[in-house]
């Protein structure tokens, strides 16, 4: 699939030039910094099958890798891990239930060899924070297009890594920020974009799910596990360290882009706006640690473990545009999931947890903002502006699961871009400038919460970018007749 270097200049050259006379690159800036050219907007020549290489097949990756079993156009060539017997669970998985095998990897550089190989379109990364970059990196030297589990990188500087990587390959690095394609999540967006709320000015989004139960927070028996290491965001070549190795040590938010992801995209964030700076102040630390004394005993190592992150810690982005954003984690506390999920505007407000509620006036002045529409109200409007995408695809969605469906509805959508040679719903930046997060809210944590310059990955392209239009397809191109025999027999 890789380009030659002559059809590479053709099919980019202008997009420099272009960029230029529009006024979309700030002076004094490069257009690139990889030798490439912008990735917005940037489409590979369709592909009838995708040929996925997947690699990650720890908690997550099993029910991922089942999902795109069933995905129209998408045929799992690979499979790869650093453990054997993991990739061997997931071939026999296929082999049960009527797939091809696929060819195995695994090992510390399983997935250099399985990136090499040529009859492999994309790869499809599921596997621990700290060895994102390196192999979606290699990945996309070595011609394949990258989807990756978020966060997509833990540092600045592994986020410019990989933006320089993919404009210099043209290849796509996407994150597989599920919550954007969120039933609720796109159902704001495409109220938004009909104008209903008026213009966002405000958004709030967070990771609020109380873990402190899950093996990976206060692993219970594995002695490998018991001691707080130092965490270092490095190429790893073993299982995810336990997360209380992370918490342990640092503070931060580490898992923005689930409540980030959907709002940045109703705000249109890289695409005609651009996060400027944030600040970012952090709760003390009391729940996990009351948590080790409680349930392990104050004698325990569990109940000796010093965490440094504080339970809750807030982040507040400005744009460039001059709109707010409240971003929160918090996966200690007692108390019920939210991803928050807030849109604010001039005309009314979107929110959806702890439920579905919004309001908006039907003219200026009218009073209506006073309090949320009613149920019966809120239901109509929903089935009214449902996402065109869930319209079409809802019902086979929540038959093959995945957090709802939306899992489902976000491999559909980028399959169906790939195939039909379009342009991603969200891009190497968008991966970057979500990312990036994880190191600056520590930063900022770290300097009393002092204001942190928050990167523009895309060198001033953000000004000319067009939005995100996952409404835009043809729904007899997606072939969703094949998934929805294969989603009854098949539920992930
Ligand atoms: N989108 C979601 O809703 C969602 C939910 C859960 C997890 N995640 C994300 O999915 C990713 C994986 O999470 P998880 O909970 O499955 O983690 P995990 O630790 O259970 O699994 C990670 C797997 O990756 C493998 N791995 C690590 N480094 C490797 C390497 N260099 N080569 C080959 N294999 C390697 C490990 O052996 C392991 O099997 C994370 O980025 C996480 O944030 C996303």
């Amino acid at each position: 699939m890789a380009q030659n270097r002559r059809e590479f200049l053709r099919n980019t050259a202008w997009m420099g030039l272009a960029a230029m006379a529009a006024g979309c690159v700030s002076k004094g800036m490069k257009i690139t910094g990889g030798s490439g050219a912008p990735m917005q907007g940037y489409a590979d020549k369709p592909m009838e099958t995708v040929r996925v290489g997947f690699v990650g097949l720890g908690s997550r990756g099993p029910s991922s890798a089942r999902r795109l079993a069933v995905l129209p156009g998408v045929k799992i060539v690979a499979l790869c891990d650093y453990a054997p017997e993991r990739v061997a669970a997931a071939n026999a998985w296929r082999g049960q239930n009527g797939h091809p095998k696929a060819r195995e990897y695994s090992g510390p550089e399983g997935y250099k060899r399985m990136c090499e190989a040529d009859d492999i379109d994309v790869v499809y990364s599921v596997t621990s924070w700290e060895s994102h970059t390196p192999i979606n990196c290699y990945a996309m030297e070595h011609g394949k297009h990258v989807f990756t589990e978020m966060p997509g990188a833990l540092t600045v500087e592994d986020c410019w890594k990989q933006v320089e990587t993919s404009e210099r390959t043209r290849r796509h690095c996407m994150m597989l920020e599920n919550c954007c394609y969120g039933e609720y999540e796109m159902l704001a967006l495409n109220m938004i974009r009909m104008g209903l709320f008026g213009e966002i000015v405000h958004g709030e989004g967070g990771y609020v799910h109380d873990q402190r139960g899950l093996g990976h927070m206060m692993p219970a028996d594995d002695p490998a596990k018991t001691r707080i290491r130092d965490f270092k965001p490095v190429p790893a070549v073993g299982p995810t360290p336990a997360i209380t190795n992370i918490y342990g040590k640092y503070h931060g938010n580490w898992y923005p882009t689930h409540g980030l992801g959907p709002v940045a995209r109703c705000m249109d964030i890289n695409h005609g706006d651009r996060f400027d700076y944030l600040v970012s102040l952090e709760s003390k630390q009391a729940s996990l640690e009351a948590y080790g004394k409680g349930k392990y005993g104050p004698d325990s190592w569990q109940g000796k473990a010093k965490i440094v992150k504080g339970d809750m810690n807030s982040s507040l982005i400005r744009t460039a545009m001059g709109k707010s954003i409240l971003l929160q984690h918090d996966i200690m506390s007692p108390r019920p999931y939210s991803r928050l999920n807030v849109l604010t505007g001039t005309r009314g407000e979107f929110r959806s947890y702890p439920k579905l509620m919004f309001t908006y006036e039907q003219k200026f002045g009218d009073g209506a903002s006073h309090s949320y529409f009613d149920e019966k109200k809120t239901e109509e409007l929903r089935v009214k502006y449902r996402h065109p995408l869930w319209k079409v695809a809802g019902e086979i969605a929540k038959k093959v699961g995945g957090h709802g469906g939306m899992d489902f509805v976000m491999d559909l959508r980028w399959s169906y871009c790939l195939r039909n040679g379009l342009p991603l719903d969200t891009d190497v930046y968008d991966m970057a400038s979500w990312s990036c997060l994880v190191e600056l809210t520590r930063l900022s944590v770290e300097r009393r919460s002092a204001p942190v310059d928050i990167p523009d990955f895309t060198r001033g392209a953000w000004r000319c970018a067009k939005p995100f239009a996952p409404e835009t397809f043809d729904v007899k191109k997606l072939g969703l007749e094949g998934a929805r025999d294969a989603g009854e027999q098949q539920k992930v």
